[in-house]
């Protein structure tokens, strides 16, 4: 069974009194329960303090990055090890911003991604085609070799604890969301591909979120989706009001999905 998830991406925003503000703002939202998971992804300056916030509440802590190592001479670079010692325990890795900006190659993802398993958090693994891409029909090779790249090396067990987001290129932070049939079509396929990598159980359980440009408006229609497990959420996570909307529309159909 998989219960929905929402994460919200902070991403580089939020001074730390900004960060204090906003966690009170969903910590304080959330009298009522929502029915789906929540998860906040702050930038890690504002760790510790969203952390103290948030202890007592159903909202959990996550990070948007980490490295590979768990120490060592890696300057301006935060362990696993590291987050998880300020309560961090889901991890971003691959967002299409890093791997555009930044030029993070898939290689090195998959070392995030093992690293983070190893040390006992989550990864949340984020694949997603540029709209060029998209236009070639190349959208399932993309995401297919970043998921087969991402997993490579990881055992049946272990890709069972990951999480994926599948975020078009396109879509992030342009207003332009997939339709829910895209988004269910990327995931259906996603989830066949777990399925060989691991197992259909393994596949059943597995999480896969859609992001890019969701709000309030929208998350209702991508939850109605089977294969949608959630939403991993930029923007409109940045106001307290819309991310508690998105997460009650992402538990609206009444929860759990696979069998
Ligand atoms: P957006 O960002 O919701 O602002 O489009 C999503 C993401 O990048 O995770």
């Amino acid at each position: 069974m998989r219960t929905p998830i929402v994460i919200g991406n902070w991403k580089m925003n939020g001074t730390l009194g900004e960060a204090r503000s906003l966690a009170a703002g969903i910590r304080d939202g959330l009298k009522q329960p929502v029915g789906a998971e929540m998860v906040v992804c702050p930038p890690f300056t504002a760790l510790p303090a969203v952390g103290e916030i948030l202890a007592q509440s159903p909202v959990g802590l996550g990070a948007q990055n980490c490295h590979w190592d768990a120490s060592g001479a890696h300057t301006g670079e935060i362990s696993a090890p590291m987050l998880l010692d300020l309560g961090a325990r889901t991890i971003l890795l691959g967002h299409s911003e890093r791997r555009h900006e930044l030029g993070e190659p898939d290689e090195l993802i998959n070392k995030k991604v093992r690293a983070v398993l190893a040390h006992g958090a989550t990864p949340v693994l984020c694949v997603g085609e540029t709209e060029e891409e998209r236009r070639q029909g190349l959208t399932f090779t993309t995401i297919e070799g970043q998921l087969r790249a991402g997993l490579s090396g990881v055992a049946s067990e272990e890709i069972a604890r990951v999480m994926l987001a599948y975020e078009p290129v396109w879509a992030i932070g342009t207003g332009l969301n997939a339709t829910p049939a895209q988004a269910a079509e990327v995931h259906g396929y996603l989830r066949g591909l777990i399925s060989e990598l691991a197992s259909p159980e393994v596949a059943q359980g597995l999480r896969i979120i859609y992001g890019g440009s969701v709000r309030p408006e929208n998350a209702g229609t991508l939850a109605e989706q089977p294969e949608i497990d959630g939403a991993l959420v930029g923007g409109a996570s940045l106001s307290a009001k819309n991310f508690l909307a998105i997460a009650r529309s992402a538990a609206r159909d009444g929860g759990s999905r696979g069998n």
